[in-house]
């Protein structure tokens, strides 16, 4: 047995240019919405990130077809006769919960294991249920399985979401596409993925309005009416977010492009509160830094609120920065893992609950770190290139889960940064 785990060394200054990919949280429920169009779609601008072919594998298992060439998926649903996915697929990767509103719109029931919780909190998927069963869907449980049935047929809704759920707006919306009738979702998520997300079924054949905004409203349409279609995902903002924090930590400048600046709005004003020099036009941002890190408060909240996906990041730079910094994470209540993490390597954090105390000005140090999901691991590679010494980096699956080649993206920067496999001997070394 060994373990692939990064070497992430201090290093001076990252600069240059990164072309950010398409949205990972884009593409994987364009994935499942592809079911809808029974036939042959095509979505470019894919990441080539494990999630994904975790997504392939389940709908393979449903009978559909998945071939990738480069950055673009060839899927063909016309053969998918399956409505069942099962537990060793759904266990890897909790976004497969976004075949049930697609699969119920298809076939009118769908049989999905129930994921399990998950490292970030307890991620229940009770809006995602209470919104399709305004529309019509039955729900059972049969062990560790999630039954939908429509006994009386897809029909209209009225849902008001408690919580803008970003994976419960998206598998409400899937399903109302076919259900017959004017179906509103209030209190929506806006984040650019849904809008994505609509754009691609519209042009399936949907008729929805409003996608992007928190009131969106779908008139079904027959599932005969939908029809597969051609569509680019949406540029990553997480993964281009990732990579200008490094141009704030180090100095940059660090220029990501394939990203709108407008969908970066609360993080691009954070550096700049934080003392960054921030430029961006239409098809590129720019993050630079000539002056001392200050610090800032963030409070994580649904879009266009700060992202809980660049939390870690910011807290990184927080820890760096002059003064005091408290960062409230209100979208998860167990994401704050990523702090243990860093106090290992020197930063002076206090818990209280939702909120972090980040006492800046730390000096950080090269140490053995785990990943504890994949935000906190592409943060960790970060606080590797500003620490001392040798940071090593395990369990490095997480990052591969949504980062395409993470470290070759940042070697491009110029930073010392690698892959290595470690034998069992050296993993007992580090423990
Ligand atoms: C998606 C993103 C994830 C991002 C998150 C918030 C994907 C694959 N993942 O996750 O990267 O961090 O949005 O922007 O797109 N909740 C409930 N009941 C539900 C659904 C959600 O209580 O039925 C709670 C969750 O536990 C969480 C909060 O609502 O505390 C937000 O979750 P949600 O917006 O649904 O996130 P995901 O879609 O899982």
């Amino acid at each position: 047995m060994s373990e692939e785990i990064i070497v992430a060394h201090q290093t001076d200054n990252i600069s240059g240019t990164i072309q950010a990919s398409g949205a990972k949280n884009s593409a994987l429920k364009l994935m499942t919405a592809s079911i809808l169009g029974q036939g042959k779609s095509i979505i470019k601008n894919v990441p080539d990130i494990s999630d994904i072919h975790v997504m392939s594998a389940v709908l393979t298992t449903i009978g559909a077809k998945v071939d990738r060439k480069d950055h673009e998926l060839l899927i063909d649903t016309s053969t998918v006769d399956k409505w069942e996915t099962p537990y060793n697929l759904v266990s890897k990767m909790r976004a497969s919960i976004s075949v049930l509103g697609p699969l119920v719109g298809r076939f009118g029931r769908a049989r999905v294991a129930m994921p399990g919780g998950c490292q970030i909190g307890a991620r229940k998927i009770d809006m995602h249920l209470i919104g399709m069963e305004q529309l019509g869907v039955e729900f059972t449980m049969d062990h560790g399985y999630l039954v939908a049935t429509t006994p009386h047929g897809l029909h209209a809704g009225n849902i008001v979401l408690e919580f803008p759920s970003v994976g419960a707006t998206e598998n409400t919306m899937m399903c109302a596409t076919v259900a017959p009738g004017h179906t509103t979702i209030d209190n929506a998520a806006c984040e650019p993925e849904i809008h994505d997300l609509a754009n691609f079924l519209c042009e399936m054949g949907a008729h929805i309005k409003g996608a992007g905004t928190s009131s969106i409203e779908i008139e079904g349409v027959p599932l005969s009416q939908m029809h597969p279609a051609e569509h680019s995902t949406v540029g990553d903002r997480i993964e281009g977010g990732t990579f200008l924090v490094g141009g704030a930590l180090l100095g940059g400048p660090v220029t990501v492009t394939g990203v709108s600046p407008k969908h970066l709005h609360m993080p691009l004003v954070k550096l700049r509160q934080m003392g960054c020099d921030v430029d961006y036009d239409d098809t590129s941002i720019t993050v630079g830094r000539t002056k001392p890190l200050v610090a800032t408060d963030i409070q994580t909240l649904p879009y266009p609120g700060f992202p809980t996906d660049l939390q870690a990041q910011f807290m990184l730079l927080c820890a760096l920065a002059k003064g005091n910094s408290i960062v409230t994470e209100n979208v998860f209540e167990n994401r704050f893992m990523f702090a243990s993490e860093l106090m290992r390597m020197g930063a002076d954090i206090v818990i209280d609950d939702h909120h972090a105390i980040v006492h800046g000005e730390s000096h950080l140090e090269g140490a053995p770190v785990k990943a504890t999901d994949l935000r906190a691991g592409a943060a960790l590679v970060l606080a590797g290139l500003e620490a001392d010494g040798k940071t090593i980096i395990r369990n490095i699956h997480h990052i591969d889960r949504g980062y395409e080649d993470y470290v070759g993206n940042l070697r491009k920067l110029g930073a010392h940064v690698e892959r290595e496999t470690l034998s069992d001997e050296e993993i007992s070394a580090l423990e």
